[in-house]
C-alpha cells in the first residue's frame, strides 16, 4: 500500500507516494511556481491556488506511473491543511477529499509546519527535549518539542518571517525571486560587509524581528544613491544581511536550547537550506554538547514527502479525518 501525500499551501505543488509499510519513496515531484510570481516578487494568491488546480491531478497521474502504481494501490491520502494561503490549501484539500472519496480510502490532514519539522527525523538520533527552529518564507518560530506531537512556542517573530525577509531584500537589490538562494550566493563571494544592526538580540526573550533590518538595507540604499547599486556593493549588502539574521538566528535557537537543556537542536523550513545558517549553528552548538539536525536541503522547501511521511506516522497512532476535513490557514504548531 501507498501513502499519497499533497502540498499546496503556498506557491509549490508537491506530491509524493511512500511505502506505507517502509516509508520509502515510490515516487515525487514538486511543480515550482517561481517564474508565475517572479514579476510580483512575492507570491500572488490567486495566481497560486489556479495553478494548483491545474497541476494536482496531472501530477497525481505521473506519480502513479513513475511508481508503477495504480490508483487503488493508495491506501491513505493525506494532505496539508493549514497553516497557508486558503485558496492554495483549498485547492489541495478539495483534491484529495475527492480522489480519497472516489477511492474509498482514508483522507488525513495535517499540520504544515509539523511536517516541515518531522523531515529532520530522516538524519536520526533526535532527542528529546529538543529545540526546534522553523524559518521559511511565512514563519519564523522557535519552539520545544517534548516528543513528536507535543510542542510548546519558545518565540516566534513580531514582523516578517525570515524568508519572506530574504525575499524583500532581494527584491530591494535588484535580485530575483525567491530572494533566499541568490542572497546566499551574493554573499558567499562578497569581500566585505556592511554592518547591519542585530535587530531584538539583547532583548532578553526569544523573540525575533526582521522588518527594521528590512529598513536598514532600505536606508543604506538610499543613502548610496545609486539605484540599482553596484555589484560589489550588492554583494557587500547580502553579505551584511545575513550575517544580522544568522547571528540572531543562531543566538536566540541556543539560548533556548541551554534554557530548556535540550540536546538536539532541529532545523527546518525553506531558510534552513542555508548553508551559512546551518553551519553558524553547528558551529555554536557542538561545544556545549547539543546536536544539530537539519532538515534534508532537499526537503526543506515545501514538498509532498513531507506530507506522506508525517501522516505515515499519525496514521500508525490511529490519526484519521472524515469527509468534513476543511482547511485551517492560521493552524499553529503550538
Ligand atoms: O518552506 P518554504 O518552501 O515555503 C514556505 O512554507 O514559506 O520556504 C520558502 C522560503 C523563501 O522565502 C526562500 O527565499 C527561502 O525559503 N529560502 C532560503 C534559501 N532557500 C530558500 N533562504 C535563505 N537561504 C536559502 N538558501
Ligand atoms: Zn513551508
Amino acid at each position: 500500500m501507498l501513502i499519497l501525500g499533497i502540498e499546496t499551501s503556498c506557491d509549490e505543488t508537491g506530491i509524493a507516494l511512500i511505502d506505507t509499510r517502509t516509508g520509502a519513496v515510490a515516487a515525487e515531484a514538486v511543480a515550482s511556481q517561481n517564474e508565475i510570481h517572479a514579476p510580483y516578487a512575492g507570491v500572488v494568491p490567486e495566481l497560486a491556488s489556479r495553478r494548483h488546480l491545474g497541476t494536482l491531478a496531472p501530477m497525481t497521474a505521473r506519480a502513479l506511473r513513475d511508481a508503477g502504481a495504480e490508483a487503488d494501490d493508495v491506501g491513505l491520502v493525506a494532505v496539508a491543511r493549514g497553516p497557508g494561503l486558503a485558496g492554495c490549501l483549498l485547492a489541495g484539500v478539495s483534491f484529495a477529499k475527492g480522489f480519497a472519496y472516489a477511492l474509498g480510502v482514508p483522507v488525513l490532514g495535517v499540520n504544515h509546519l509539523e511536517a516541515h519539522l518531522y523531515t529532520c527525523v530522516a538524519a536520526g538520533g533526535v532527542e528529546f527535549p529538543a529545540v526546534a527552529l522553523i524559518v521559511s518564507g511565512g514563519h519564523t518560530l522557535l519552539a520545544l518539542v517534548h516528543e513528536w506531537g507535543r510542542y510548546e512556542l519558545l518565540g516566534q517573530t513580531r514582523d516578517d518571517a525570515v524568508g519572506e525577509a530574504y525575499d524583500k531584500v532581494a527584491s530591494m537589490l535588484g535580485l530575483p525571486y525567491p530572494g533566499g538562494p541568490v542572497i546566499e550566493a551574493r554573499a558567499r563571494r562578497a569581500s566585505r560587509a556592511v554592518r547591519f544592526p542585530r535587530p531584538l538580540i539583547k532583548s532578553g526573550d526569544l523573540e525575533f524581528s526582521l522588518s527594521g533590518l528590512k529598513t536598514a538595507v532600505r536606508t543604506r540604499l538610499k543613502a548610496g544613491g545609486v539605484s540599482p547599486p553596484a555589484r560589489e556593493e550588492v554583494d557587500a549588502i547580502a553579505r551584511g544581511f545575513q550575517e544580522a539574521v544568522v547571528e540572531v538566528l543562531r543566538l536566540k535557537t541556543i539560548e533556548g536550547a541551554r534554557r530548556a537543556r535540550a540536546r538536539s537542536v532541529l532545523l527546518a523550513g525553506g531558510v534552513a537550506r542555508n548553508e551559512a545558517l546551518r553551519a553558524g549553528l553547528e558551529r555554536e552548538a557542538a561545544p556545549r554538547g547539543m546536536r544539530v539536525i537539519p532538515s534534508p536541503p532537499r526537503y526543506c522547501t515545501d514538498n509532498g514527502m513531507m506530507i506522506a511521511s508525517l501522516a505515515r506516522r499519525q496514521m500508525a497512532e490511529g490519526q484519521r479525518d472524515g469527509w468534513d476535513l476543511d482547511i485551517d490557514p492560521g493552524l499553529r504548531l503550538c
